[in-house]
């Protein structure tokens, strides 16, 4: 295959797809570089905050590679008072992030869903109206998805996690709670309800290929998705998948795979959203601003109120622990002006894709 030829096209077979992400080298240096330069053209170089706040570790799943799920009873649960929440959204809004992310395990009491709606709300007033809000609390029932959406969140993320349905079922227990089917439904009833979308898979699982990967990545282009945020798959030791961790690539191949999807998708989705997931930083201190570099234009700084952050490991060696929100927004600033990117304050920073497809509708 001619890599130069096929970094100028928009639309990419499963083969083509596979050469891609299986670029090293020069090669990778040319993908890294077209990726940059559709990225600049496409959504500029600007990088926009959301202040994540992940306000409770109480799950009701059992993924297997999740070091908050149910069954792994090392872990002490919290649920951050509403005070505490607005606090950290407080913090955002003052300091000009454009948006928050309430982030959660995956509940779906009744006492839950008015608690979210909420603080949805709430956020809303105490920002006058001003601050944009992501929701990442799992499946949910059409009705709520609803309910948030009238209550102020706009944007939605739910990693489909993988888009092969077998190796979903072999990092996910297989019963109804953990259905691969319900949640294709949940994101379908996400764009049904008018969210801009977001998924995403972890990259470097165990007995995952390059096939499966290149497939994810036509999975978002088919379910024409505005946002997108991968990460590469971290062991943790408390968790069922742990024990196949003498199968995985070096965690700097899982990296090195990571960057080359963010790039690929850059190709072919342009005008998406893609965020620097934190996960990257766990493998290297700089690698949410390498991520920045060859595609992603979204950094989500960790407002979690810091008591509870190691209570929220869903892998090994998750960065930010005990840097309060303060030192966390002076040192991403100095590393983003690094990479020539500048950051969005006080802007939503919606996804053009979105704007684009309501648009056209
Ligand atoms: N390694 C990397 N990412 C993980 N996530 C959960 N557990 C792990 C892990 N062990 C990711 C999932 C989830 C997101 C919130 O965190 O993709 O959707
Ligand atoms: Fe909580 Fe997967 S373990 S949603």
């Amino acid at each position: 295959m001619d890599l130069e030829s096929l970094l100028k096209q928009q639309e990419f077979g499963l083969g083509e797809l596979v050469f891609l992400l299986k670029t090293k080298n020069e090669g990778r240096t040319e993908l890294f570089e077209q990726s940059q330069k559709v990225k600049n053209e496409t959504v500029g170089n600007k990088v926009y905050f959301r202040g994540l706040v992940e306000f409770s570790n109480v799950c009701s799943k059992d993924c297997l590679y999740c070091g908050i799920r149910k069954s792994n009873s090392n872990v002490v649960r919290y649920n951050a008072s509403d005070e505490e929440i607005l606090e950290s959204c407080r913090f955002a809004w003052e300091n000009r992030y454009g948006s928050v992310v309430l982030q959660s395990g995956e509940l779906s009491s009744p006492a839950f869903i008015k608690r979210v709606d909420n603080l949805l709300k709430e956020i809303k007033k105490l920002s006058d109206d001003e601050l944009g809000i992501t929701l990442s609390c799992g499946e949910q029932s059409k009705e709520t998805y609803l309910k948030w959406r009238e209550s102020g969140a706009h944007r939605y993320l739910l990693r489909i996690e993988s888009s092969n349905r077998d190796l979903y079922y072999k990092i996910h227990p297989k019963n109804v709670t953990h259905s691969f089917e319900k949640r294709l439904v949940a994101l379908q009833l996400l764009k049904e309800t008018g969210y801009q979308v977001g998924t995403g898979v972890m990259v470097g699982l165990p007995f995952q290929t390059y096939e499966d990967l290149a497939n994810d990545l036509l999975f978002f282009k088919e379910l024409d998705i505005d946002m997108c945020g991968m990460g590469p798959y971290i062991e943790h030791e408390d968790t069922p998948l742990y024990q196949f961790k003498d199968k995985l690539m070096s965690k700097q191949e899982r990296f090195d795979l990571t960057l080359n999807m963010i790039a690929v998708l850059r190709l072919l989705m342009p005008d998406i959203n893609i965020a620097s997931a934190t996960a990257l930083q766990a493998i290297d201190p700089a690698g949410r601003e390498k991520a920045l570099a060859i595609g992603t234009n979204v950094i989500m700084p960790n407002l979690t109120p810091c008591v509870y952050r190691k209570e929220y490991q869903l892998y090994e060696g998750k960065p930010c622990l005990d840097e309060d929100a303060e030192l966390c927004r002076n040192c991403l600033e100095a590393r983003i002006d690094l990479v020539g990117n500048e950051i969005g304050y006080g802007e939503w920073g919606d996804s053009k894709h979105y704007l684009n497809r309501t648009k056209k509708a």
